[in-house]
Formats: structure tokens, sequence, C-alpha cells
């Protein structure tokens, strides 16, 4: 029998991650999906992947636009957390906003960002993972807002 896909949610939950909004740009019109599937793949050449479910909307314009930026968001973002986690149309009028070399939109008051080209889509049951080739990327300094146990959290020093 499968194993069961509400345990496995609470075990990973316990997981604990940053948060990111991945964005894209299809004919102008600017797309963003909150996500925390994401991870380092490869230094050389310099990979990332992002799991992204493959009925989503979301998914259509990532393999369409072959391109996203990832946007980590800070301990003050949960609010784009939410928003870019909604279906629907997305909202970018009140961000700060620039565009990265793909054209992939990138949030100014991001904690980092990175740029990416797709170079690969795979397989992994009901989701696909995107491999993004790096163009670009900065960081600043900032607090994450992490995603833990269904909740956000943020860090807390370690005595
Ligand atoms: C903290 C958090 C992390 C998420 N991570 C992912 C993810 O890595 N991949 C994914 O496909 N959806 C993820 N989601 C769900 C999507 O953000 C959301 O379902 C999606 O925007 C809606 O699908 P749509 O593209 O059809 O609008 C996450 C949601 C939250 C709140």
């Amino acid at each position: 029998m499968a194993f069961d896909s509400k345990k496995q949610r609470e075990i990973m939950g316990k997981f604990a991650t940053g948060v990111t909004v991945a964005s894209t740009v299809v004919d102008g019109e600017k797309w963003g999906m909150t996500a925390n599937a994401v991870t380092s793949l490869s230094l050389e050449p310099p990979l990332i992947l992002l799991a992204v479910g493959s009925d989503s909307q979301s998914h259509t314009m990532f393999r369409t636009a072959g391109c996203f930026a990832l946007n980590i968001l800070g301990a003050d973002q949960e609010h784009l957390s939410n928003r870019f986690a909604s279906p629907g149309p997305r909202e970018f009028e009140d961000l700060r906003m620039t565009v990265a070399e793909t054209g992939a939109p990138i949030m100014l008051d991001a904690i980092g960002w990175l740029d990416c080209k797709v170079v690969e889509i795979l397989p992994g049951g009901d989701h696909d993972i995107f491999i993004g080739e790096i163009q670009a990327g900065d960081c600043q300094d900032g607090d994450p807002l992490l995603y833990f146990s269904g909740g956000y959290r943020r860090i807390a020093p370690k005595d």
C-alpha cells in the first residue's frame, strides 16, 4: 500500500526550509509561485532544482517561459508567501522589482535571488523537477522566513 500522503507531509514538515517565490514572465505577464521544494543541485555546472506540481498553472508558465528566478523571502515577507501560494492572477504592483538576464522578474527586497534558465524537466510523480542553470544572482543581509510543520517561523539565536 502506498505510504500515507498526510503522514509524508507531517514528517517532511519537520524538515524546516526557507521560502522562495519562483517567478517568471510569459508574454509580458509576470508570474510567481511560492516554493520550498528547492535545493542547490550542482556547483559545476551551477544548477538548482525546483519541484512544481504537474497540474498547476505555474508549471505551464515556467515551462513556456523556459526560465525562472528564485526569490528567497525575508522574515517579514510572510504576506508574499501567502500571496503567491493563492490561485488566480498574481499581483506585483506594490513590489520593488527589476528584471534579470533571462527576463525573469526579481524582487529587490528578497534576501537573495537566482536567475535560472530551464535546462531539463524531469518527471517526479505528481510534480516535475525543473532543473535551472544559474545565470546570475545576488544576496543581501536579512533574516529568512522559515517554514516548519505547516507554519511560518523565524530563526532564533542558539544561545
Ligand atoms: C510554504 C509553501 C511552499 C510551497 N512549495 C511549493 C513547491 O515547492 N512546489 C509547488 O509546486 N507548490 C508549492 N506550494 C504551493 C504553491 O505555491 C501553490 O499551490 C500554487 O501557487 C498554486 O498553483 P497554481 O500554479 O495552479 O496557481 C507551496 C506553498 C506554500 C505555502
